[in-house]
């Protein structure tokens, strides 16, 4: 992979000078949906799939990108002294923004760069895209201008930050912190309140994740994610007003019902119900995974695809067929939507002699009942954003 991408950085840019090599990761969520901008726990792992980069300096200001992706775009190219969003810039504005976040923060970005990308994470499949170039051009930032004192957990933020601020998406931390601290064949208990992080080994014995791809694809930018953000904010403003909280991920169940008709919409109550139950069974089902209860995991995977597609309406029609398909057969321990929600992928936790005809019949009937294939990935859990 590697150097057939050199290769192909040498043929569009031409020319000499030494280039480096990076790679950050997309991410499944295992359970933990919607909680990460709650102050709630995610349990996400980083995929071998991701974005590739390859990148060499230049001494003017100049930005030049790339991305064997989009051929027909061709080469892309703006400068240090333009770091505004441009609708022009197409998928430019995600790496650019990154650089935008660091420059806000003080860190001079000297000189220019030409930059080649190659992602295989399906983009708009909620396995996290645009975090993972986010990521990786943090990476290639804080690498190439010698940034030491930017840790990776800062590399996350600054990806978090340039998707809120630079592409008007108000999403959590989640996502970014996955593709940059995800570690090899283990997933993360992230407390998203606090960043306090724990790795757990995923280890299922005779069992495999496996990601569906509904083939419908999410815009999280135009859905309604952010709608989602803000029914919850004012959820927690109304609570606030009868009990000292800081955020949703602060309340049991028990607490929740007590105080939950100071929620005056039962709209935004359902969300604010999604927010503090998924937090909560976030926490057991990790408990559940340290104590080798897969079966436990998996009917929390059940429960919080329930919420997801009642409470907090993220859902869609073609992604809770596959659900459905999943959870009644024989040899599925769980599964569920997994990330932004409005299309993308399902995650499923399925014994290792199921796996075929869960492939095979899933297939089947989704393209029946569809029109359009679905897309099967049999996952491996990588390591986090590193130089390769
Ligand atoms: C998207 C966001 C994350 C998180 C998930 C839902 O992936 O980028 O921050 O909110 O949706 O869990």
């Amino acid at each position: 992979m590697k150097e057939k991408l050199v290769q192909q950085f040498k043929e569009v840019y031409g020319g000499e000078g030494e280039v480096h090599t990076y790679f950050a990761p997309g991410r499944v969520n295992l359970i933990g949906e919607h909680t990460d901008y709650n102050g709630g726990h995610v349990f996400p792992c980083a995929l071998t799939l991701g974005t590739y980069g390859i990148v060499r300096n230049r001494e003017d200001r100049q930005l030049r990108f790339y991305s064997v992706n989009f051929e027909k775009l061709g080469v892309i190219e703006t400068s240090l002294d333009e770091l505004v969003p441009d609708k022009n810039a197409n998928w430019t504005n995600y790496p650019k923004g990154v650089m935008w976040a660091f420059e806000k923060r003080g860190y001079k970005l000297t000189h220019g760069l030409d930059i080649l990308i190659y992602g295989n994470i399906p983009n708009g499949s909620g396995l996290s895209s645009s975090a993972s170039l986010e990521v990786l051009t943090g990476l290639i930032l804080k690498d190439t201008f010698g940034f030491d004192d930017v840790s990776m957990i800062d590399v996350a933020l600054i990806g978090q930050d340039s998707e809120n601020n630079f592409n008007g998406c108000n999403c959590g931390i989640m996502d970014q912190f996955a593709s940059a601290m995800g570690k090899k064949d283990h997933a993360i208990f992230l407390d998203t309140n606090t960043l306090k992080y724990e790795y757990a080994p995923v280890v299922l014995e005779d069992a495999k994740i496996v990601i569906t791809n509904s083939k419908v694809k999410h815009s999280l930018v135009d859905s309604a994610y952010n709608d989602r953000r803000n029914e919850c904010e004012t959820a927690l403003k109304e609570l606030q007003e009868v009990m000292e909280i800081d955020t949703l991920g602060d309340l049991t169940e028990a607490e929740f019902e007590a105080h939950k008709d100071a929620i005056k919409d039962p709209v935004r109550q359902k969300r604010a119900k999604h927010a503090v139950y998924e937090n909560q069974r976030t926490v057991r089902a990790v408990e559940a995974l340290k104590n080798q209860d897969v079966e436990l995991f998996g009917q929390l995977m059940n429960a919080s695809h329930e919420s997801l597609r009642y409470d907090y309406e993220v859902s869609c029609e073609e992604i809770d067929i596959l659900v459905d398909l999943a959870q009644a057969m024989p040899g599925v321990i769980g599964s569920r939507i997994t990330g932004g929600g409005f299309g993308g992928c399902t995650v499923s936790i399925v014994k290792n002699d199921a796996v075929d005809t869960f492939i095979g019949e899933i297939g089947k009937t989704y393209k029946e009942k569809v029109g359009h294939e679905a897309e099967f990935y049999v996952v491996d859990i990588g390591d986090g954003a590193k130089a390769i």
